[in-house]
């Protein structure tokens, strides 16, 4: 991601159908976007990708804790109006970076209670569900939801890119 692509990439997280799932749902102003993107510059283990398919952007991901045989999480979303399989396309894309290029030993992601297509994505992933942070999330409604932790290690995700 550069700095060009601070708009398009504001206004996905923005889109209601991203921020819902989000575990800060305000809406994001340009300055308030820009002090964050400076802020991940100056963090070494810090990656944000802009996910492109046939020359379009497609989706986000960011990444934290990069570093060869670290522990990191990631966080993403797929432009509202991506077509299906988008996630898929861009989480097996983000794995193969981070296992082989970069050599993270671990993935981690958290999921809030309701997110049934990002449950769904880490599984089809390989992602193991490593259990649940009950009520730990204070939504702006009141509402305590449930955290689902996933988690894949290098291990695992290279065993099933053998078959
Ligand atoms: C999560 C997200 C990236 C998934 O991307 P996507 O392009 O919608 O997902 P895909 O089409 O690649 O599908 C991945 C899997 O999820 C399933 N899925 C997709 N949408 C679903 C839904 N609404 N409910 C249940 N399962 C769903 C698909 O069937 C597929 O499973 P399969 O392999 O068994 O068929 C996307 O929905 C998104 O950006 N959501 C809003 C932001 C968000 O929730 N980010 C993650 C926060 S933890």
């Amino acid at each position: 991601m550069r700095a060009e692509d601070l708009p398009l990439v504001r206004a996905w997280r923005n889109h209601p159908a991203v921020r819902q799932h989000m575990f800060t749902t305000h809406e994001i102003t340009a300055e308030e976007h820009a002090q964050w993107f400076q802020r991940q510059q100056a963090d070494a283990t810090r990656r944000l990708y802009l996910f492109e398919r046939d020359g379009r952007p497609q989706g986000f991901m960011h990444l934290s804790g990069v570093q060869l045989g670290g522990v990191c999480e990631w966080g993403f979303y797929a432009a509202p109006d991506a077509p299906r399989g988008t996630g898929r396309a861009m989480g097996a894309a983000t794995l193969a970076e981070l296992f082989t290029v970069e050599q993270v030993h671990k993935i981690c992601g958290q999921v809030l209670q309701g997110n049934a297509a990002s449950m769904r994505f880490h599984e089809t992933l390989g992602f193991r569900p490593e259990g649940v942070l009950h009520q730990q999330h204070c939504s702006t409604d009141g509402r305590h939801l449930d955290v689902h932790c996933y988690g894949l290690l290098a291990a695992d995700w290279r065993a099933s890119q053998t078959g």
